[in-house]
């Protein structure tokens, strides 16, 4: 899933500073609390504002009542909602065995703070700490960064669902096991849900070196079971579906470092296939460093915007974010609404060329970052639409149109050619390159 995934803001006051985001300072301040800077820094402080807001706590707001849809899913489990974003890289990544060249560790990627901490990239990075501390089968929802494109459907800080069930490693647990995934499939077979399956187990998805095949085939089929019910609770009433017209599920084959065998689970709706979820069987590393001994057990961890914007309707990322009260008075704790939009502004497009000196790069992201951090969120997207090399003079030149609209009223032209200078000023100012 790298590829690619209510208290409103207002009654939350944010103290965020930003010393400067020239490698010369030295310090960042995040809720209150000074960390020093180095040469990985690239926190952002837009990203910074949405830390203390943790949507997914928040009573009424979507994200919050989808949240509670999902642990009523699976109702002996722990849940946890308050861990901190911010963590060392060894937790987001060294537990859990990525390998020192995985794209997910690159600052183009993910936010640092320095090169001891970081912002969580997925709810995983909890998973020793929670295995730890004891539970053997959990919930647990947070805000997660990753550094993106800026679009309807992209936004630096989402939420994810992590959940996870270890299991004793013996013969009378794995029969239990068996008998769950029996009423689970009574359960499913007499629903209106078609399931495309892969094998549980396969060349290219193997069982994990310690593991007896047929406990790992035990522990697959029952988090399968698992999902395709909670896929069955989420969509299969905004679907529609009936005996003639099932919610159709497929399962495919994938990879992750901290699962063996893992998979991705999609769901049809509207005439597409969508990807909602990376799961597997916990590879054996992560519960060793958990110091838990004769276990074994599953893990998913799961995106809810994109699930929230196809059941409360929301078509742009962003509202997520808003403090409107056209938006937040749509929603109540627990209803799963249709979103009515109030309106929609005209957008502003506005174009930036620049070269960029030989031997000098700037990433997309970076671009993206710098104009979230002037325009916040009236921003909607931002497209490279040029990049060429001047054969001669081997600079590079890259034009890039961003498209201002804002959710909640017309902006004046006024306003944004001013966003825009500003924009233009900051990208002279900290990258070096030469507008043209
Ligand atoms: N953490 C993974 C992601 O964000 C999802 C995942 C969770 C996969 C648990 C397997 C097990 O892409």
């Amino acid at each position: 899933m790298w590829t690619r995934w209510a208290l409103s803001s207002r009654h939350i006051s944010c103290r965020v500073r930003w010393y400067s985001s020239t490698p010369t300072s030295t310090h960042v301040e995040i809720q209150g609390k000074r960390y020093p800077t180095d040469h990985l820094t690239n926190i952002t402080p837009s990203v910074i504002s949405k830390i203390p807001l943790q949507l997914h706590t928040q009573p009424g707001h979507p994200l919050s009542t989808l949240r509670s849809l999902i642990e009523s899913h699976f109702p002996d489990f722990s849940r946890h909602s308050a861990f901190s974003p911010l963590v060392s890289p060894f937790k987001n990544f060294d537990e859990l065995s990525f390998p020192l060249d995985h794209p997910g560790r690159s600052l183009a990627d993910s936010y640092y703070v320095n090169k001891d901490l970081m912002l969580r990239t997925h709810t995983s990075a909890h998973e020793v700490e929670v295995f730890r501390n004891g539970d053997t089968q959990w919930l647990l929802t947070a805000d997660v960064y990753r550094r993106d494109e800026i679009d309807a459907s992209h936004y630096p800080v989402f939420h994810q669902v992590e959940g996870a069930k270890i299991f004793d490693a013996n013969s009378s647990s794995m029969r239990e096991v068996e008998l769950d995934n029996e009423r689970l499939l009574r359960h499913l077979s007499s629903s209106n849900i078609v399931i495309e399956d892969v094998k549980h187990i396969s060349e290219t998805n193997p069982v994990q070196p310690g593991h007896d095949p047929r406990h790992a085939e035990i522990i697959t089929q029952n988090l399968k079971l698992s999902l395709n019910g909670l896929m069955l609770l989420l969509f299969g009433s905004a679907a529609g579906a009936t005996p003639s017209n099932p919610l159709r599920v497929r399962w495919i084959e994938a990879y992750f470092p901290f699962t063996s065998p893992s998979f991705e689970v999609e769901v049809f709706f509207r005439g597409k296939w969508l990807e909602i979820l990376g799961c597997g069987v916990i590879i054996q590393a992560t519960l060793d460093t958990a110091s838990i001994p004769n276990k074994l057990g599953w893990a998913f961890g799961l995106g809810l915007e994109r699930i929230a914007m196809i059941l409360f309707s929301i078509p742009d990322i962003r509202l997520f974010w808003s403090t409107d009260e056209r938006f937040l008075s749509q929603f109540e704790q627990g209803k799963l609404t249709t979103f009515k939009p109030y309106s929609k502004y005209p957008s502003c497009f506005k174009d930036v060329s620049f070269w960029i000196p030989p031997g000098q790069s700037l990433h997309e992201n970076d671009f993206c970052d710098l104009v979230r951090d002037v325009a916040g969120d009236l921003v909607e997207d931002v497209k490279k639409i040029d990049n060429f090399v001047h054969p001669k003079t081997n600079k590079t030149s890259q034009c890039f149109r961003i498209n201002y609209r804002s959710m909640d009223r017309s902006l004046s032209n006024e306003e944004v050619n001013d966003i825009q200078s500003r924009v233009v000023g900051q990208l002279g100012h900290q990258f070096g390159v030469e507008i043209r």
